[in-house]
């Protein structure tokens, strides 16, 4: 049987609210505890759960991983977290998927020695579908190099400024960011569709988000995979590119 993960939550804002239902429900975890900045009073648990939900202010990490050991830290929370746990990370050999969109160059390079001691993973873009996608685009461009190019991201009415997704998608891709299309209706949460026109066929690769919960399927994805890894930093390409080369070429090519 396999092992259950002993998890800790940092970050209980719109994501990691999501992130933690996904979590408290898997049996292949145990979320033991949700770390957030402050919690005013009492005793406080995630709904619907008994997770308990502590302020960092008020037990700092040393001691909440010695009253509750984790094996994994799943962090939702801002990018000076990493700085207040990484130490206690690093000397327990804690299992960390890190989801922060923001980390700094000196950030990522804290991120990336932590990686020397036990297995990191830090991704800007955690959803499954939207890294399937992007190695997906990436094969077939490719395949193709002839074929024209458009990337076209929707969202709700909001949203100011263009998808950071879909500029990685042109990034990775190596079109200009021009080629990008941003539609503003509704309430979108988020709609990617990178469009290979080739001289007789088109191509559509499509994702659609529909609820922040992908955010913890995500996040689900990483501690499973990173389990089988040695200590090291790892991208969600990493991660998805180690499954599909073992499925392409066998259980031995891992
Ligand atoms: N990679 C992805 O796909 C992805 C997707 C969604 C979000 N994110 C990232 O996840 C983070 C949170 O996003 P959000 O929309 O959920 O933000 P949010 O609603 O503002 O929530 C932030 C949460 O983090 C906690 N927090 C912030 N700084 C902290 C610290 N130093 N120590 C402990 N807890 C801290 C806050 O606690 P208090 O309320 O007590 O201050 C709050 O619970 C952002 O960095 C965002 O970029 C990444």
């Amino acid at each position: 049987m396999p092992k259950i993960l002993r998890v800790g939550l940092v970050g209980h804002g719109k994501a990691g609210q999501a992130v933690a239902n996904i979590l408290s429900n898997d049996p292949r975890f145990e979320l033991r505890w949700i770390a957030r900045r402050s919690v005013a009073g009492q005793s406080h648990t995630h709904p619907g759960t008994d997770v308990p939900i502590v302020g960092i202010e008020q037990h700092p990490y040393a001691e909440l991983f010695e009253s509750m050991p984790v094996d994994a830290l799943v962090d939702f929370s801002s990018p000076e977290s990493i700085h207040a746990y990484g130490e206690e990370v690093r000397r327990r050999g804690v299992t960390l998927v890190s989801a922060i969109s923001a980390y700094s160059e000196d950030d990522l390079a804290y991120a990336r020695s932590l990686g020397d001691n036990t297995r990191v993973l830090c991704s800007p873009n955690i959803t499954l579908g939207i890294n399937f996608l992007i190695v997906a685009a990436k094969l077939l461009r490719k395949i193709a190099p002839f074929a024209d190019v458009e990337i076209v991201e929707q969202h709700f009415r909001e949203k100011s400024e263009i998808s950071g997704t879909a500029r990685k998608i042109a990034e990775t891709l190596e079109v200009d960011g021009e080629r990008i299309t941003s539609l503003r209706l509704g309430g979108i949460v988020g709609h990617h569709e990178v469009i290979f026109g080739f001289p007789h066929q088109t191509v559509r690769l499509t994702h659609e988000s529909i609820r922040r919960e992908a955010f913890g399927t995500g996040a689900a994805f990483a501690l499973t995979q990173l389990a089988d890894c040695a200590n090291g930093f790892y991208t969600f390409d990493d991660l998805l590119l180690n499954l599909m080369r073992a499925e392409l070429l066998g259980a031995d090519a891992s």
